[in-house]
């Protein structure tokens, strides 16, 4: 559904934020993308939906399709059309507007006003607490709320593949469980979700698999369970420091990550790799776990054509501040 294949970005021509990128997400999976701060995970997010230039940035090689399209050179309007939603870090909501009013402009490029009004209804069935205040004007929304504001206001535009990053940030541990749950009811609903996260536990809980970005490279990757199993894993981004008590594997759904929502701890540098180096499989849907080099080929290459056209992906006049 989505390939990203060899993706290098440089901001400003000179940072370079992702170096030979390989990753693929199939039609229904939710994949996340776990890294430390720098390693390039919003950045990836960015080549997808093509909002780097808004950010002085630029895919400088690779590829990246989705659904059959290139997308390296689109406006992030036309990825949105293509069907590809970017909730960026930092839910940036329209503070001074209603709920409502943030979803009408989740909405906007959507021709159809039935559909407008099928996805607004949507909207507030996944979260009610949203049609409880559809009136009330969104800064007074709690921190966790604005989160699922800004997803559902993503979601205005019914996309196939919703592109979140850091949902959890600064959210505190039971409302984390339930933007896990709500990514779980999203992807229920067919749509294939990327998840950006430092929060490992909460990211591993919910994806079918996962990558490690270090330093704008992909150093790991496999099915969540193996991932969230794995020494390396466990050690670089499941424990957590001195002075906090250890979080448990995300074995439970809906499970919270480490606490407050906080970046987990690398109590551990990745050194000493335990990993098995990946193998080239058959084609399939589950692969073993690996690590640099190469990741797996992409699935099925899926040539459906785009469904309803666009919502305005990310917004300006942001209330959230990151952190
Ligand atoms: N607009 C920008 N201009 C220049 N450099 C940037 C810009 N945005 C990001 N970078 C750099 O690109 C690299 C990757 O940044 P990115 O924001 O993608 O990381 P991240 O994994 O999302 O980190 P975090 O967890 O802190 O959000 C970093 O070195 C960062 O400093
Ligand atoms: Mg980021």
């Amino acid at each position: 559904m989505l390939e990203a294949c060899g993706v290098e970005v440089s901001y400003a021509g000179a940072v370079r934020a992702l170096r030979g990128v390989t990753a693929d997400v199939g039609p229904g999976q939710v994949v996340a993308v776990l890294g430390g701060n720098g390693a390039g995970k919003s950045t990836l997010l960015r080549a997808i939906c093509g909002s780097l230039p808004m950010h002085g940035g630029k895919v400088t090689a690779g590829t990246i399709r989705f659904a059959g399209h290139d997308l390296v050179g689109r406006s992030a309007a036309e990825v949105v059309g293509l069907g590809v939603v970017h909730v960026p870090e930092g839910r940036r909501i329209f503070g001074r507007l209603t709920v409502e009013e943030n979803l009408r402009a989740g909405g906007l490029s959507v021709r159809s006003r039935r559909e407008r009004l099928r996805a607004r209804e949507r909207v507030y069935e996944l979260f009610p607490v949203l049609a409880e205040r559809r009136d009330q004007r969104a800064v007074l929304l709690s921190g966790g709320e604005q989160q699922m504001l800004a997803i559902g206001r993503g979601l205005m535009s019914s996309p196939r593949l919703l592109l979140l990053d850091e949902p959890s940030l600064g959210l505190a541990p039971r409302v984390v469980s339930q933007i896990a749950e709500v990514i779980r009811q999203i992807n229920a609903m067919g749509v294939a979700v990327v998840l950006v996260e430092q929060n490992a536990a909460m990211a591993l809980g919910v994806a079918d698999h996962g990558y490690v970005l270090e330093l704008g490279r992909i150093v790991t990757w496999g099915p969540a369970a193996e991932l969230a199993a794995s020494d390396e894993i466990v050690r670089s981004y499941l424990a957590v420091g001195a002075g906090q008590a250890a979080t448990a594997p995300p074995a439970a759904p809906g499970a919270a990550g480490p606490g407050e929502g906080a970046p987990v701890a690398r109590a551990v540098p990745p050194a000493g790799r335990t990993l098995a180096r990946w193998q080239p499989p058959p084609r399939r849907r589950r692969w073993p776990l690996g690590r640099g080099g190469s990741p797996p080929p992409a699935e099925s290459p899926d040539s459906g054509s785009a469904p309803v056209p666009p919502a305005t992906a990310g917004a300006r006049m942001g209330v959230g501040e990151r952190g």
